[in-house]
């Protein structure tokens, strides 16, 4: 039996996960139903004729769904539809960073309460599946430290005016006029976005819950051609930094920030080229493991949520069988962040 899946949202990232459903390339998860806003988008002519098409959230909730995917974005309503969602029975998948930087752990806990699965690897880096390798590949070390590339526009800005010697402002143009920046960039270059997905990380890869808003972050807009040159000189170069270091000694306190940083050309970082997003987590035991590729666009990204429906088609298949039955607490996600009043987050 496919997970029967019910997607609301049908922009960049909803009508790539609708496609791919569409193309039936996995038969582990089936659209079931596609909710739209009501003045929204009209129903495409390739959805297949057995999806149904509605304006109603409530849609989601009927039993013919096991999981809601929601791919809105912002925390309300999509934070009350998750809730409604694990009360009616189901399971939720998002790439929404907002929302799982914020409230991930009172989600992760309402879910596990429900029984159900909550899912978000879509949230950070698009399609590089770092929160899974984190929470499963590497589950077997202690995580001491993440440094990454995480907003693929400033990657973009920074690499364009290092190659051409662009100016700020002409590399923000170009990136707006390909698609790649939106008109109010405001979230990228001061670094909002890019710390809500290293607070994910902090929560997935620590266990330690942080506010987005307890991250400084500094702006990349200062950066000139002329520092790039500068910094290139020195075999080095400027990319827009997030990085999270535990804090020894002190249970529970992590130091993080956003920004504009100086980068070895010789290191992963400077290798992040365009929009690709680079991780690089430093294990206890295992040592430094780095992860890139495509951190933003609609097929990436839509990769990343048919990849959560097909784990927790598995995971259900898992549950059925009898043999598997007495591990059912075993096999729920294992994102086991503090909650927000009870952890020392620091910045
Ligand atoms: N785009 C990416 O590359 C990317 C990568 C990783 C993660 N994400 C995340 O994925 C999520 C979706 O991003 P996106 O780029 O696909 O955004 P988007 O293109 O703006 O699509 C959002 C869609 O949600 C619809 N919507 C808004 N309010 C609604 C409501 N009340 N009921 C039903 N539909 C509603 C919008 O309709 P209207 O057009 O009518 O407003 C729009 O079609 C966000 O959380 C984003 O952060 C995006």
């Amino acid at each position: 039996m496919p997970v029967r899946v019910g997607l609301i949202g049908f922009g960049t990232v909803g009508r790539a996960v609708a496609r791919l459903l569409a193309s039936g390339r996995d038969a582990r998860a089936r659209l079931v139903r596609v909710c739209t806003r009501r003045d929204g988008p009209a129903r495409p002519d390739w959805l297949p004729a057995t999806v149904d098409w509605s304006d109603r959230f409530e849609s989601l909730l009927q039993p013919d769904i096991d999981v809601v995917v929601e791919l809105v974005g912002g925390i309300e309503p999509a934070r009350e539809w998750s809730h409604r969602a694990f009360l009616a029975g189901k399971s939720v998948v998002t790439a929404n960073k907002q929302l799982v930087a914020e409230f991930g752990p009172e989600l992760v806990s309402l879910a596990a309460r429900q029984r159900r699965s909550f899912r978000f690897e879509g949230a950070v880096a698009g399609g590089v599946p770092v929160i899974r390798a984190v929470q499963d590949g590497l589950a077997g070390d202690r995580l001491v430290r993440i440094t990454g590339i995480l907003n693929g526009t400033c990657n973009y800005i920074l690499t364009r005016m290092e190659s051409d010697r662009l100016s700020f402002h002409d590399a923000l143009e170009e990136a707006q006029a390909l698609g790649y920046a939106e008109s109010d960039p405001t979230a990228d270059i001061e670094g909002l976005d890019a710390r809500a997905k290293l607070a994910i990380l902090c929560g997935v890869g620590f266990g330690i819950h942080v506010r987005p808003s307890d991250i400084p972050c500094a702006s990349v807009a200062g950066v000139t051609a002329d520092d790039l040159a500068h910094a290139r000189a020195n075999g080095c170069t400027i990319r827009q930094v997030s990085s999270a270091e535990r804090v020894e000694g002190t249970p529970h306190m992590v130091k993080a920030s956003v920004g504009p940083a100086v980068v070895p050309l010789d290191g992963p970082l400077a290798r992040a080229h365009g929009c690709q997003n680079v991780i690089v987590v430093d294990g206890e035991v295992g040592g430094e493991t780095v992860f890139a590729g495509q951190g933003a666009g609609g097929n990436p990204t839509a990769v990343a949520v048919v990849s959560d429906l097909i784990a927790i088609a598995e995971q259900r298949h898992r549950l059925l069988s009898p043999s598997c039955s007495s591990n059912v607490e075993a096999n729920w996600p294992s994102l086991q962040p503090s909650s927000s009043k009870g952890s020392d987050s620091h910045a």
